[in-house]
């Protein structure tokens, strides 16, 4: 099964992403505008929330969190992730971007050392998918 290596393959879109914020700030600095609030989901980004909805059941999300809309969801071990999209914060640790929370879901460790939250072997396709679905929750 192919998993993507989180560990460079983050490092390196983390180190992306800043050098474009630089960037940002800098035309910003120059009275160009910068750049727009909102960026559009990169391309590749965007998943399928029907299909997600699915994973995050299959994957038994639900026996640690609350989840709107997904089969048996009713944990109380992890946070609710209901409403989710007007979260700010992923875990207090990650402002909550598509990437960030994909990069969660496929290893949380790497994120935040020691957490509770499990590795549970989802890839990243799968996880665009679950963030597709989340992202539903307002
Ligand atoms: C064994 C229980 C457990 C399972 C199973 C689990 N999680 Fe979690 N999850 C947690 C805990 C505990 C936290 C809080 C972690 C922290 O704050 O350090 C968490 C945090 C999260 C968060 C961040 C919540 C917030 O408030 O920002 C998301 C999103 C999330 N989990 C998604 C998932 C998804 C998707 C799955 C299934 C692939 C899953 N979790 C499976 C226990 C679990």
């Amino acid at each position: 099964m192919s998993r993507f290596a989180p560990a460079t393959a983050t490092a390196l879109a983390s180190r992306a992403l800043a050098a474009l914020m630089l960037a940002c700030l800098a035309l910003a600095g120059f009275g160009l505008g910068g750049c727009a609030d909102e960026p559009a989901m990169p391309s590749g980004m965007a998943g399928d929330a029907e299909r997600g909805r699915l994973l995050l059941r299959q994957y038994g999300c639900g026996s640690c969190h609350r989840i709107p809309g997904v089969a048996a969801a009713a944990g109380t071990f992890g946070p609710p992730l209901d409403r989710y999209a007007r979260q700010v914060y992923i875990a207090g640790v990650l402002p909550n971007t598509p990437e960030h929370l994909v990069h969660w879901i496929v290893d949380p460790q790497a994120v935040e050392p020691g957490t509770a939250m499990p590795d549970m072997q989802v890839s990243a396709a799968q996880a665009r998918d679950m963030v597709a679905y989340l992202y539903t929750l307002k």
